[in-house]
C-alpha cells in the first residue's frame, strides 16, 4: 500500500481495522410480538473478541441469530436495517454461504446436536456442502485434535456432559472453518474445568485470526478476555466501547 493509499484508507475508515461485522439500524420483532431489537448499530473489527452482555430476555440470542442470518432466512419476523458480514449483505447470502463465514455455538447445545456420533456431527455441515470425503475426514480429525476431543470421536453426543456438548457443537461449526464464531452463553452451565477449556479454545481461535462474539448475561465470567463490549438493555445498545470498568458498573 502506498503512502497516499494509506492516507485515503485512514480517512475512509477512521483508521479502524477491517470491520468484519457491520450492523446498521437493526430492528426486529417476532411475528405478532413487540420489538425485540431496537435500532441497533455497531461494528466488530476483524480478529477481536467482542462481548455482548445483557440481562435475560434483552435480545442477545435474537441478535446473534440475525448476525448468523438464521433470522430472517429461517426464522421469520419483521426486520429493518442492514447487516454486513465481511462486507456482504446477509440478505444477499444463502444460509450455507453464511455458515462458512459465521458459526454459532447455541445457548442450548441439544438444539444443535442430532447425529449418532461426534464424528458424524463434525462431518455433517461439510457433507451438506458436498466437500470431498477425504477433505472432510482431514477437517474432522484436525478439529477433534484442536479442541482436544479426539477421545469423544465415536461417542453419542446426547450422552455427553454439558461442557463436552458445547465443545462438540463448536467442533461442528469449526469444520467449516468460519472467520467468525459466536458463543451464546456457553459459560454459565459449565464447571470450572469446562469454563477454562472453552476459554483456552477461544484464545487459540483468536490467535488464528478468528473474530469472536461472546454472549453472556453477566460480565463476571469473561471480561478479562474481551477487546470490546456491547451492553444491551431491553433490545437497545446502552453502551459500546473498551472501558471494562464502565461495563462492570452496569451490572453492580
Ligand atoms: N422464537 C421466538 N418467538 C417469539 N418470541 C421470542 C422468540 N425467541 C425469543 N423471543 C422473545 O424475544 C425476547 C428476547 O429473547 P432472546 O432469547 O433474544 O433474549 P436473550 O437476551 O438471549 O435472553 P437469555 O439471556 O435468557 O438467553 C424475549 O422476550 C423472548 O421471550
Ligand atoms: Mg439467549
Amino acid at each position: 500500500m502506498s503512502a497516499l493509499q494509506l492516507i485515503i484508507y485512514i480517512l475512509l475508515t477512521g483508521g479502524n481495522m477491517q470491520q468484519i461485522i457491520e450492523v446498521q439500524n437493526l430492528s426486529f420483532a417476532y411475528p405478532n410480538r413487540g420489538q425485540v431489537l431496537k435500532d441497533i448499530s455497531f461494528c466488530v473489527p476483524k480478529g477481536q473478541i467482542v462481548g455482548l452482555i445483557g440481562a435475560s430476555g434483552c435480545g442477545k440470542s435474537t441478535l446473534c441469530l440475525c448476525l448468523a442470518g438464521i433470522i430472517p432466512h429461517s426464522i421469520k419476523g419483521k426486520m429493518k436495517g442492514k447487516i454486513w458480514i465481511d462486507s456482504k449483505d446477509v440478505m444477499d447470502c444463502t444460509l450455507p454461504q453464511l455458515a462458512q463465514k459465521i458459526g454459532m455455538v447455541f445457548q442450548d447445545p441439544d438444539t444443535q446436536l442430532f447425529c449418532p456420533t461426534v464424528e458424524d456431527e463434525l462431518a455433517f455441515a461439510p457433507e451438506n456442502l458436498c466437500i470431498p470425503p477425504g477433505e472432510i475426514q482431514q477437517r474432522v480429525s484436525k478439529t477433534l485434535k484442536m479442541i482436544d476431543i479426539e477421545h469423544l470421536r465415536y461417542r453419542n453426543p446426547s450422552q455427553l456432559s454439558g461442557g463436552e456438548k458445547h465443545l462438540v457443537a463448536l467442533g461442528a461449526v469449526l469444520t467449516l472453518d468460519p472467520d467468525i464464531l459466536i458463543f451464546d452463553e456457553v459459560m454459565p452451565r459449565l464447571d470450572e474445568a469446562g469454563k477454562s477449556k472453552i476459554e483456552q479454545v477461544i484464545m487459540q481461535l483468536k490467535s488464528q485470526g478468528k473474530t469472536i462474539v461472546m454472549v453472556e448475561h453477566h460480565p463476571g465470567y469473561f471480561l478479562h478476555m474481551i477487546d470490546r463490549g456491547i451492553v444491551l438493555e431491553n433490545g437497545k445498545i446502552i453502551y459500546q466501547g473498551l472501558e471494562k470498568e464502565t461495563i462492570r458498573n452496569f451490572f453492580n
